[in-house]
């Protein structure tokens, strides 16, 4: 696979074309954001970190039958993935109260929750990520009532295997934000998972301290990010 222009630039990965218009180059950068890239900042190693710990949990996630773009890791910062044609929402799940849902209902952070709740946000940096509903979604034209059907479906199985795998290295799964899409090569068939699942796009703490292993480390200035994400790698059992 030979590697072509850049394509795209995000807050924190880059991605390039290949000479197989089926298949991009996501690299990942030491770039890091928050407050929708208000707070900007690189942190040694957060590339390679991020990319091996994306590895590692969508070929868990694969495994357990969610389709995802990822194919394989080429080298410390990139991995090869489908090219996907994405709905421009973002899917969250929160299993314990935290963020902008606590700031939101003003609920304590940490309150459990009884059952997971879903949300879908708006992707726009602009206008800062709105919280919208299925009518917006489906009415505005951003994905149809299947494809939010399919969503919602794929998020809360994400969240049947992914918070066993947490439990199980200590950690408690709060809420994570996933991204779906067509791939190019099949735009017609079922939504595949893409974008990236890592300790940016998710709430982890630890289950006995309930010390904070994720970006909240950043965005709140605990400091020790990547040593945090390297620890979260580590215990689930991905190599770093
Ligand atoms: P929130 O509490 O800010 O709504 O975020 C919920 C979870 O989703 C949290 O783990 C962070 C993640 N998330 C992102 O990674 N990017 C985003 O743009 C949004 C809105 C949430
Ligand atoms: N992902 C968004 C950003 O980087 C929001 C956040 O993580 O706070 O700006």
């Amino acid at each position: 696979m030979e590697k072509r222009q850049e394509l795209y630039k995000g807050k924190a990965k880059t991605v390039y074309a290949t000479d197989d218009p089926a298949y991009l180059i996501m690299h990942y950068r030491d770039d890091v954001s928050a407050f929708d890239g208000v707070k900007l900042a690189k942190l040694d190693k957060k590339g390679e970190t991020n990319n091996k710990i994306n590895a590692y949990v969508m070929a868990k996630l694969s495994a357990a039958g969610v389709a995802t773009h990822f194919v394989r890791l080429l080298n410390e910062r990139e991995s090869l993935v489908k090219a996907m044609k994405m709905i421009p929402v973002e899917c969250v799940v929160r299993n314990v109260c935290a963020g902008s849902m606590a700031k939101r209902y003003g609920i304590a952070e940490g309150t459990r929750l009884p059952e997971p709740i879903f949300e879908f946000f708006l992707k726009s940096d602009a206008l800062h990520d709105p919280l919208v509903n299925d009518d917006h979604i489906r009415v505005l034209g951003w994905a149809s009532v299947d494809e939010i059907a399919q969503m919602k479906t794929l998020t809360h199985r994400v969240n049947a295997v992914l918070k066993p795998l947490f439990a199980d290295a200590g950690i408690d799964l709060v809420d994570y934000k996933l991204e779906f899409g067509h791939p190019v090569a099949d735009p017609d068939g079922p939504l595949v998972l893409g974008d990236e699942f890592t300790p940016d796009g998710c709430r982890l703490w630890d289950a006995k301290t309930g010390e904070k292993l994720d970006k909240d480390r950043f965005r709140r200035d605990l400091g020790s990010v990547i040593e945090h994400y390297r620890e979260v790698g580590s215990r689930i059992g991905a190599p770093l």
